[in-house]
């Protein structure tokens, strides 16, 4: 039995013409600066998102963690979400890579407005930690894939310029909020010094994600890189995947979205939508499960050939992607009614 996987948007396959576009790759020591495909790459995400520079880097964690480490020095603190990858899927790496103490705060739906992160700022007396960067990530994953309102964002951007603090996007799923918003993604990455922008979520490439930001930024990431052992050398067949993905998964987006939703109105009808439908906005679909074991509905799902993801002991998460089409749909479905019904 093929299972259907919706732990993960990461889940996805290189199709057939993907796969082509790496075997023809050309390729050179990127460690040198000589890999053609990358050196593209880097400059086209950095010129779609309105930066003057990209940095191919192997994964979203290294992204994330690589622009803490460019913004920040030991002792500082890093303003997050509480329930952002940063803080809590990145294996504490922020206080090992660069010394800094996150101050995690919850937002609404993952959303931070201005006036709790204007509470949260440290005083600099110094009994403080200094108060350096805020974080924010867009589509936010735990929240439910929900899109940050572009207003929220400007309005935190003015609170960032008035207290000199610098400004980091986890864009993982960048691209999902521009396709389920309209807004371009220059715009939504211009009130931030630096973003972050995964290949190999929705986009559905094997591996890598572009850090982007000023050039005097970028080179300071760059020696990073190096440092965490991320540099990396006849990669343009990787960085040949994300051109692809480029050219070619960002407008389908909106079929995962599509998908999503009704899955979502099916675990609504069931009475285990998370949240009101209005909050399932891109490719992720959250489902309640305040009086039941999640682990064992987990292992339900699966006896019945369907693959989920626990969040924890009361949410499980369902992520749409390249590889789930419109007939495992109405399985997944059929498989939802059963195992809930
Ligand atoms: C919002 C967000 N940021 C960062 C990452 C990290 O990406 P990676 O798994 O490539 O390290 C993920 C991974 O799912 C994510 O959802």
């Amino acid at each position: 039995m093929t299972l259907i996987d919706l732990r993960s948007d990461t889940v996805t396959r290189p199709t057939a013409a993907m796969r082509k576009a790496m075997y023809e790759a050309e390729v050179g020591d990127d460690v040198y600066g000589e890999d053609r495909i990358v050196n593209q790459l880097q400059d086209r995400v950095a010129e779609m998102l309105g930066k003057d520079a990209g940095l191919y880097v192997p994964s979203g964690t290294m992204s994330n963690q690589l622009a803490l480490r460019s913004h920040t020095q030991p002792g500082d603190e890093v303003i997050c979400e509480y329930n952002s990858h940063i803080f809590n899927y990145e294996g504490g790496g922020p206080a090992l890579l660069s010394g800094v103490q996150l101050h995690p705060l919850l937002g609404e739906y993952g959303i931070l407005e201005p006036g709790q992160i204007s509470e949260a700022l440290r005083p600099t007396d110094h009994h403080y930690a200094q108060s350096r960067l805020i974080a924010l990530e867009n589509t936010h994953n735990r929240a439910g894939g929900v899109v940050y309102p572009l207003s929220v964002i400007d309005s935190v951007a003015n609170f960032a310029r008035e207290h000199d603090l610098a400004m980091h996007l986890d864009g993982a799923r960048l691209m999902n909020a521009v396709i389920s918003s309209g807004i371009d993604p220059a715009v939504y990455s211009e009130p931030f010094n630096s973003v972050s922008l995964c290949l190999s979520k929705g986009l559905g490439a094997p591996v890598g994600s572009i850090l982007s930001g000023s050039a005097e930024f970028i080179d300071q990431a760059h020696r990073f890189r190096k440092m965490f052992g991320g540099g990396m050398r006849q990669i343009g067949i990787l960085a040949a995947a994300g051109m692809y993905a480029l050219d070619y998964h960002i407008e389908r987006l909106a079929d995962d979205h599509a998908r999503a939703r009704d899955l979502a109105l099916t675990c609504r009808d069931l009475g285990y939508l998370e949240n009101d439908i209005s909050w399932t906005q891109t490719n992720i679909v959250l489902l309640a499960f305040p009086e039941r074991n999640t682990v064992e509905i987990e292992a339900q799902f699966k006896d019945s050939g369907m693959l989920v993801s626990v969040v924890n002991n009361q949410r499980i998460r369902l992520v749409t992607h390249l590889d789930f089409d419109d007939k495992q749909l109405d399985q997944a479905k059929e498989i939802l009614k059963r195992v809930l019904g």
